[in-house]
């Protein structure tokens, strides 16, 4: 694995230094005010850049803070992002590992934030790399949204949970527990809520009960968005309706898994019974 710095960030500058990152990935109608950040940071929240071996910009950065849900301290990670040049490069799991050292120091165990669903990229990596899950389905969170990652769409979100303490979350950080692909899912004769019919989503299924059931999102939802927002909003709404069913029938999605010709699935399963910590 490359070499990176993860630098936590102490004060303004270092705060201020996220912007022109938050402006690249997003753009400069969403930014958080670095003196925010820093007021956060010095009240047991977390910022931290990092940096690539011999450049002196950064590459990337975390962000986020603590909050209290169902009654229990938890961080809530509101920004990750890492710039083109160093995507793929590992960084982003470095990122996400330092804010974890930082909430295991303080006890907090669980650290959450909100994803699109439609999210290929950021599915593979929450799910898949991260040992994330979610049972929770909000439409339209932050309702219109001007940036370029989001404008166009209801700003549906997923409620990320990430058990950091779990010895599986440990062994997916190593690498030492891998998804299986999509294709031994369905071999398994996983069946589908919600597949895809050529470029569309296909009709909505029904949980029937099952143990497990995949939901599968397009592979480049960007892209879709870009090339077709009509069928862009299909999807939208079509995701929607299958994870809202299921969470609502008290499933959780665990996993999202991947077939060698790019298509992408979460994976459902029923959750335990209400008290227990985790899927
Ligand atoms: C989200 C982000 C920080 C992740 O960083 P990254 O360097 O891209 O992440 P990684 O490469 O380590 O992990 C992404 C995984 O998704 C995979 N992936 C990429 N595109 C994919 C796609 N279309 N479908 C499925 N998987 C995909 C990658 O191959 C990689 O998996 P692998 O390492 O097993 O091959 C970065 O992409 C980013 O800054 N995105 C824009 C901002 C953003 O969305 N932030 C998160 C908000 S929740």
């Amino acid at each position: 694995m490359p070499e990176f710095r993860i630098v936590v960030a102490s004060d303004i500058a270092a705060c201020a230094a996220t912007v022109p990152l938050q402006e690249a990935t997003w753009s400069g109608d969403v930014v958080v005010p670095p003196q925010l950040m820093l007021a956060v940071a010095h009240n047991g929240g977390f910022v931290a850049l990092g940096y690539g071996a011999e450049d002196p910009e950064p590459a990337g950065f975390v962000f986020g803070f603590i909050g209290i849900y169902d009654y229990h301290f938890r961080h809530h990670s509101h920004m990750l992002a890492v710039r083109e040049p160093y995507r793929g490069s590992g960084l982003a799991q470095a990122l996400k590992e330092a804010q974890r050292d930082h909430c295991l120091d303080q006890g907090i165990e669980t650290v959450a934030w909100t994803m699109d669903p439609l999210e290929a990229r950021n599915a593979r990596f929450n799910f898949g790399k991260l040992g994330a899950f979610t049972r929770t389905y909000h439409r339209d969170f932050y309702g219109a949204m001007p940036d370029k990652l989001n404008q166009g769409l209801p700003s549906d979100r997923i409620y990320v949970e990430w058990p950091i303490g779990h010895d599986r979350t440990y062994k997916r950080l190593r690498g030492d527990d891998v998804p299986p692909s999509l294709e031994d899912a369905e071999r398994e004769g996983v069946g589908y809520l919600l597949r895809a019919d050529g470029d569309r989503p296909g009709p909505a299924g029904a949980t029937g009960s099952a143990s497990h059931l995949l939901v599968e999102i397009p592979h480049a939802f960007q892209d879709l968005k870009a090339h077709d927002p009509t069928m862009a909003l299909r999807w939208r709404i079509a995701a929607r309706e299958a994870l809202e069913r299921a969470f609502g029938e008290g499933y959780a999605a665990v996993e999202f898994l991947r077939s060698a010709d790019g298509r992408g699935a979460y994976l459902l399963v029923p959750q335990p019974r209400a008290g227990t910590e985790s899927p």
